[in-house]
C-alpha cells in the first residue's frame, strides 16, 4: 500500500531517495571525524620543514600526482613492493593529501630514503639517465629556479590555520631556511621525507 504510493509519486520517491542516501553517507562519513585512528597523527609525525613544504608545492605545480599515487593499499602485492600500507595518521598534516589512484609510475608513499639525493637529482633532470626505459618527463628547470623566500612564511602560516603545529619560530626562520635553495633542492627534500614517519619493514 505505502509502497505503491511511493512508486507512483515521483516527488515523494525523489525525497525518500535523497533521505536514504544522506543517512547512508552520514553514517559512513561522520564517525571518521571522531575516530582517533583517522584524526590523530601517528607517533613521531613531524610537520614538513619549510624546504619540504616548498618542495611539496613544486610537486603539485609540476603535476607529479598525475602519474604517482601516495597511498599503499593493504594488499600483499602492494606491501611487498612499496612497504607498509599507508595509515590515515600519516597524513593529518597534509593539506591537501596526495593519495590518488593514478599510477603511470610507481606509488611514492614510501619513496623517502629509497634513493640518494644524487640519484633523485639525475632522475628528475633526465629520468632516462638512470632508468633507460622510463617514460617519465624530465624537469631540468628545477635545477635553475630558486625558491621565492617571501612566500614561505605565509605558506607555513596558512598551514597553521589548518591545524599543522608550526611554532612562531618555525615561521620566523622559514624564509632563511629556503633562501638561495633551488626548486630541485626543495622537491628532493620533500621526496626524501615521504613515508618515513612510521617504521616499515623494508
Ligand atoms: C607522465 C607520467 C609521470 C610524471 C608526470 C611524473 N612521473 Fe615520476 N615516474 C613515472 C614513471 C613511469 C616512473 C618509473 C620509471 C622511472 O623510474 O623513471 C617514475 C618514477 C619516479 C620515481 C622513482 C620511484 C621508484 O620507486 O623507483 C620518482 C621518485 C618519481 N618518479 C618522482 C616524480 C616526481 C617528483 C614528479 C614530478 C616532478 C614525477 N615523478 C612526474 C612517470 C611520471
Amino acid at each position: 500500500m505505502g509502497h505503491e504510493k511511493v512508486e507512483s509519486n515521483i516527488g515523494l520517491m525523489a525525497l525518500l531517495i535523497v533521505l536514504v542516501i544522506s543517512v547512508g553517507g552520514l553514517v559512513e562519513i561522520v564517525p571518521l571525524f571522531f575516530i582517533k585512528d583517522t584524526t590523530e597523527p601517528v607517533k613521531g609525525l613531524q610537520p614538513y620543514t619549510a624546504l619540504q613544504l616548498e618542495g611539496r608545492d613544486i610537486y603539485l605545480r609540476e603535476g607529479c600526482y598525475n602519474c604517482h599515487s601516495q597511498m599503499i593499499r593493504p594488499f600483499r602485492a602492494e606491501t611487498e613492493r612499496y612497504g607498509h600500507y599507508s595509515v590515515a595518521g600519516e597524513f593529518v598534516y597534509d593539506h591537501p593529501f596526495q593519495w590518488g589512484s593514478k599510477r603511470t609510475g610507481p606509488d611514492l608513499a614510501r619513496v623517502g630514503g629509497r634513493y640518494s639525493d644524487a640519484w633523485q637529482r639525475v632522475h628528475l633532470t633526465n629520468p632516462r639517465d638512470v632508468v633507460p626505459e622510463s617514460n617519465m618527463p624530465a624537469f631540468p628547470w628545477l635545477l635553475k629556479n630558486k625558491i621565492d623566500p617571501t612566500m614561505t612564511p605565509k605558506k607555513l602560516r596558512a598551514m597553521r590555520v589548518l591545524g599543522v603545529p608550526y611554532s612562531d619560530e618555525d615561521i620566523a626562520t622559514a624564509a632563511a631556511a629556503v633562501k638561495d635553495r633551488t626548486e630541485m633542492d626543495a622537491l628532493i627534500a620533500y621526496l626524501q621525507v615521504l613515508g618515513t614517519s612510521i617504521k616499515t619493514r623494508r
